[in-house]
């Protein structure tokens, strides 16, 4: 074993190269030509590789230094057998020098300047000299066709096994016919695609120029598409995929983001001037699964076509606003149920004409407490009950893992409506409390919901929830479960109706209650008996005691 440093190779005659990456840790064993770094000149990206097999000891250097050749970025330990490491380091060097020659031809062996004469031309773009490499894969194609471009845009991106390249355009105009296709392999002198350039006047045209820097290329990226105020999938390297944008990538990113079938265009840089590095790919990833795994993708991966907005100006005045947070999670959240969970509603009235009279005769206590008694308190004890004793109700489904979690608490969301949209405070233990309890509770969380007052503890664990829409009005309606909870109550408005009692017709006040459930974990006859268990225990509410 001794320890060698890793020293920078020949760069080519470029002086004070960025580090832009750094992709190897101290600790790291690594193969011979594994990229330990990257680096960027205003040519191209390039990755350091290890001179030789083995351990890294130190990294030397951090993101945004600069450095030339000789300079020492780290320390390695390596085996006896390895061989010479200059032979090696040599040989890296002698690729990197081959490298930056093959660019400074690729420059020579631009198309000569044009006499200008005026109108325009069509143009057969040619690959050119691609540092010296042959069968060089198309891993990415810039521009579409119809696309009106400026010179130096960059036309394909390339990776050879040791650098990225971008194919810039040697004329402005517009990309008629693209005539490769990505994993093309390119050679110098192959038809690239067809332009229309457009000449004005007669002078000399500018000498067709350098390859594109890649920061250049992000100067001016494809323009995207207006975003709607669509809420984004949680993940925050996430970005909507740009037609023709620009990657800022090197090659080992672009390597591991097709191992693991990651879209590039779809994933938001972190380093300089918005590279892309590992950790973003890979941050990437994590997020897609998790929300795979969370039932989410609703935007992207439901495979259902989205819906196409007419231009409503056509038909009148219209205006537009963001939405706000709270409005963009609601519509997420809402679609992933509903695209998620096979809904059934099970309709069912109770009686309340006994539970009503008895409420209202609380009104004088209800007043010396300073608390209102409504039937909802009525309503959550009656779930709670219904819970504990149809406990298929409080559980979640983990598909994943293909399991039950069944629940040993009884904790119940309250919809509360509020100016600013839906909340969904949760009232805990709602079986170990009582009447009063609970109707001071739930007129302080919808209070602080209205308030804006919530804190997030306040809206989660809820195992099932009650959506009241009986102050306002209403016959039946079907609510959407809120997943990962399996059973949503909808309660609309009580009205007095005739109800036979075998001899007559007696006026009662009827509640309409509307079960909707996730048909995966509860079925038909169990949604039946809950309404049903419910209904006995809203028209006797002494049974809530037993
Ligand atoms: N039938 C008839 N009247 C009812 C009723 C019902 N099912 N539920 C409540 N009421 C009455 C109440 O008794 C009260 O009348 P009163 O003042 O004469 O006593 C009146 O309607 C208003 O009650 P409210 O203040 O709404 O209290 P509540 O405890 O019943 O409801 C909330 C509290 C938070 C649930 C309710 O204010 C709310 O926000 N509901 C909307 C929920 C929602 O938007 N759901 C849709 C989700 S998609």
């Amino acid at each position: 074993m001794s320890e060698q440093e890793i020293k920078v190779p020949d760069l080519g005659g470029a002086d004070e190269v960025e580090i832009i990456e750094i992709i190897a840790s101290e600790g790291d064993s690594v193969e011979e030509e594994d990229p330990i770094l990257t680096v960027e000149s205003d040519k191209a990206s390039v990755e350091l590789p290890a001179p030789l097999k083995g351990k890294i000891t130190k990294i030397t250097v951090k993101v945004g230094d600069k450095v030339s050749e000789g300079d020492v970025v780290g320390m390695m330990e390596v085996s006896g057998e390895s061989g010479g490491s200059d032979e090696s380091a040599g040989e890296e060097q002698e690729e990197e020098k081959a490298e930056e020659q093959a660019e400074a031809k690729s420059e020579e062996s631009k198309p000569a300047p044009k006499k200008k004469s005026g109108g325009s031309r069509k143009e057969t773009v040619k690959v050119p000299n691609l540092d010296g490499f042959d069968n060089v894969p198309v891993i990415e194609i810039n521009v579409s066709e119809g696309d009106t471009i400026e010179a130096d845009d960059p036309l394909v991106t390339v990776e050879s096994d040791k650098a990225t390249m971008e194919v810039p355009s040697p004329y402005a105009g517009k990309v008629e016919k693209i005539l490769v296709k990505e994993g093309d392999k390119l050679s110098e002198g192959d038809d690239l695609l067809e332009m229309t350039i457009v000449e004005e006047g007669g002078e000399e045209e500018e000498a067709p120029s350098a390859p594109a820097k890649e920061e250049k290329a992000e100067s001016k990226p494809a323009e995207k598409p207006k975003q709607e105020a669509t809420p984004q999938p949680q993940g925050s390297t996430y970005e909507p995929p740009s037609p023709g944008a620009k990657v800022h990538a090197g090659p080992a990113v672009r390597k591991l983001a097709r191992e693991l079938g990651a879209d590039l265009t779809r994933v938001k840089g972190s380093g300089p001037k918005g590279r892309i590095v590992k950790d973003d790919v890979q941050a990437y990833v994590k997020g897609q699964l998790q929300q795979a795994q969370q039932g989410g993708g609703v935007a992207t991966g439901s495979g259902i076509p989205g819906v196409k907005l007419p231009d409503f100006s056509q038909f009148g005045e219209v205006e537009r606003e963001s939405m706000s947070r709270m409005m963009a999670a609601t519509a997420t959240n809402m679609q992933r149920s509903w695209l998620n969970v096979p809904h059934v509603t099970q309709f069912d009235e109770a009686d309340i004409t006994e539970m009503e009279s008895f409420r209202k005769a609380q009104k004088a206590a209800g007043e010396k407490k300073g608390v209102k008694m409504t039937p909802l308190p009525f309503l959550l004890k009656a779930c709670a009950a219904a819970l504990a004793e149809l406990p298929q109700f409080n559980v979640s489904l983990d598909m994943e893992r293909k399991e039950v979690v069944r629940k040993k608490y009884i904790h119940i969301g309250i919809a509360v409506d509020t100016p600013h949209g839906l909340m969904v405070p949760v009232i805990r233990d709602v079986d170990q409390k009582g009447l009063w309890d609970l109707a001071a509770e739930s007129a302080e969380l919808a209070q602080k919901a209205r308030d804006k007052q919530l804190k997030p503890a306040e809206m989660q664990g809820a195992c099932f929830t009650i959506t009241s829409l009986g102050g306002i009005g209403g016959t039946a309606f079907t609510p959407i479960v809120n997943t990962p909870e399996v059973a949503i109550l909808g309660v609309s408005k009580a009205a007095m109706k005739p109800v036979w009692d075998g001899n007559e017709f007696q006026p009662r006040l009827m509640l309409p209650l509307s079960l909707s459930y996730d048909h995966r974990a509860v079925n038909g006859a169990d949604a039946a008996r809950f309404t049903n268990l419910l209904t006995q225990l809203l028209g006797d509410i002494r049974t809530l005691l037993l």
